[in-house]
């Protein structure tokens, strides 16, 4: 059986996350792991939040709120919202975890004993208003790069390069926005990066194919640049502590950088996974050695972290000398825009989980994301768009078809699976349709090319409908019953094939119409994707089985709730550029 290890980047504690952050990261790596599970393949789907460093710091301080509990609030907003999306994870963990602190020590030690860690006396920026260093974000300023006058010091938000704090033109504190920022030495860690540029090549060069190319490319321009070597303590609070047996205890009082620790805590989550579930040692053979051989591991996540998993987290797993799994398959997103503009946590701009579904179930969400996902190139989300797009596919074609077969078998059929009448050759071209269709789909999601497979599944919608156009059992009913009762017959079971192919993107939208057409035998959980041709499965359904016909499905948006929320969230006149 294939085993299928999924990782979704782990979102920062600090806040609600925006719809951006969500279709680059955590919902494909849903939908994914939901299709492996349809398949029945051994899958693993971990997430988590990213607990330390600068950014949840500084978070938590403009709350006011202490810095554990800070984290300990907003994980449960985050799980509690991921749970709202249907976002199934086999475990959504917290960096902050024991598991964690432990696994990222193992690694530090490792590093150190394999001499891949140097001291180094290091400038950092220090500010005497706030009367503290300030790493990382801690600083904010203009890129030397692009120009961008809003660059945090860890990484340019605008042009993705990664940054250090003193690079910065114009640096002002992120704290008390004092500009009165010097320069003062500060003893740090640094792990030899430089050392594994041309084992990370070839790793790379491995990928050229089965990456996507904004991955490898980025990839590249790294490598291409000359590795440098990277700190990864700071000089912070919050964190994990770095022990006194590395550096002979000249790091004390500093804590791991969080890009060393949040990766680790994937497979630090997996062992959450294993001992909430008391699986001893079985996170282990997800990870590590010959008994993780035969698992093929998934990333996904935003373009901005492609560096962090095609250099820093490689090295880390190289340098500590031991198996731990590479990434195998790394699936990178490009930015959705917000209505021609960035989506901005810390602008509070565009659309956030919470507020997202106030104004539409998470089924729409997770469609229209889904099926405009920016893969190629950044996608741009307008309420238009969004309601064209839900109004449809969702409503026109798909909620449509649902209706006016279920509705017409239970006013014509009494609500029962028609068994009259042969199947032709309408039934048989539809038949070899969808077979191709299907493997089609299925070879794309395969691969997580989403777009490409949500558009084979809108082709294969369409073509339910155009047969049934033909078909028109409303027609036939009047004059040749048994020729009605085959359309209505395979319009049933092609409702509920298309109940087994929706649900890894629209789990309870599929198991409502599972449930009306298919009640017998399902007691919820995973709907398994289609396990055999359409000859068999168009006529499934037990002849004289009873059937219902669902509430409307899918409300129509209309033009005045577009006005409204475009008002609410800041629609196109509103746009900040
Ligand atoms: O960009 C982010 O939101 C980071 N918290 C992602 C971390 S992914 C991984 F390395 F853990
Ligand atoms: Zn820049």
């Amino acid at each position: 059986m294939k085993r299928i290890l999924i990782t979704s980047a782990i979102p920062y504690v600090a806040g609600v996350k925006h719809l951006g952050n969500l279709v680059g990261s955590m919902l494909p790596a849903d939908i994914f792991a939901r299709y492996c599970r349809s398949r029945g393949y051994d899958t693993l789907a971990i997430c988590a939040t990213d607990e330390h460093g600068a950014p949840v710091e500084l978070a938590a301080l403009e709350e006011g709120t202490p810095v554990a509990e800070y984290a300990a609030k907003w994980h449960g907003v985050q799980k509690d919202l991921g749970d709202r999306f249907a976002l199934d994870w086999d475990n959504f963990g917290r960096s902050s975890s024991p598991q964690n602190h432990e696994l990222t020590l193992h690694f530090a030690r490792q590093l150190w004993k394999n001499g891949f860690l140097e001291i180094r006396v290091t400038k950092q920026a220090y500010s005497p208003t706030d009367k503290r260093f300030l790493p990382d974000r801690y600083v904010i300023g203009t890129c030397p790069h692009c120009g961008y006058d809003r660059a945090r010091g860890d990484q340019c938000e605008n042009c993705t390069r990664v940054l250090d704090p003193i690079d910065l033109i114009n640096p002002r504190s992120a704290v008390s926005g004092a500009a009165d920022i010097e320069i003062r030495d500060s003893t740090h860690l640094f792990l030899k990066q430089s050392q594994f540029s041309d084992r990370l090549r070839s790793w790379i060069d491995s990928h050229k194919n089965d990456w996507p190319s904004l991955v490898t490319s980025i990839a590249y321009k790294w490598l291409d640049e000359g590795l440098q070597d990277r700190g990864i303590t700071r000089d912070l609070e919050w964190g994990i502590p770095v022990p006194d047996d590395i550096a002979d205890g000249q790091l004390k009082g500093k804590v791991f950088y969080v890009w060393f620790d949040a990766p680790i805590e994937y497979i630090a989550a997996t062992k959450e996974w294993a001992d909430k579930n008391n699986k001893g040692d079985a996170w282990k053979d997800w990870w590590y050695g010959e008994a993780a051989n035969d698992v093929t591991y998934w990333e996904f996540m935003g373009k901005d972290n492609v560096p962090f998993h095609t250099v820093g987290f490689p090295v880390s797993i190289m340098a500590s000398g031991e198996p731990w799994k590479l990434v195998d398959r790394l699936k990178g997103f490009n930015w959705l825009n917000y209505d021609g503009g960035k989506f901005s946590s810390s602008g509070k701009r565009g659309i956030f989980m919470d507020a997202a579904l106030e104004v539409a179930p998470a089924d729409y969400w997770r469609y229209y994301l889904i099926a405009n996902a920016p893969e190629g190139s950044d996608s741009n989300f307008t309420w238009e768009q969004f309601a064209g797009i839900i109004n449809k596919d969702l409503a026109d074609v798909l909620g449509n078809f649902v209706n006016r077969v279920t509705k017409f078998c239970v006013a014509r059929f009494d609500g029962q699976v028609p068994g009259e009448g042969e199947y032709g050759d309408e039934e048989k071209a539809l038949i070899a349709e969808l077979d191709k269709r299907i493997a089609q789909y299925a070879n794309y999601m395969e691969n997580a090319e989403f777009r490409k497979a949500m558009g084979e599944m809108r082709a294969i919608w369409v073509a339910g409908n155009e047969y049934m156009t033909k078909a028109a059992p409303w027609t036939h009913i009047k004059t040749d019953r048994a020729r009605a009762a085959v359309g209505v017959r395979v319009g049933l079971n092609l409702i509920h094939q298309f109940a087994h192919l929706l649900w890894p993107i629209m789990p309870s939208f599929a198991k409502t119409i599972h449930e009306c057409i298919q009640p017998v035998g399902y007691r919820g959980g995973i709907i398994p994707f289609p396990s055999e041709g359409m000859a068999t499965l168009l006529d499934d359904l037990t002849h004289g089985q009873p059937i219902k016909a669902p509430e409307i499905l899918i409300a129509k948006i209309t033009d005045e709730q577009i006005a409204e929320w475009k008002s609410r969230f800041g629609g196109s006149d509103a746009a900040a550029q």
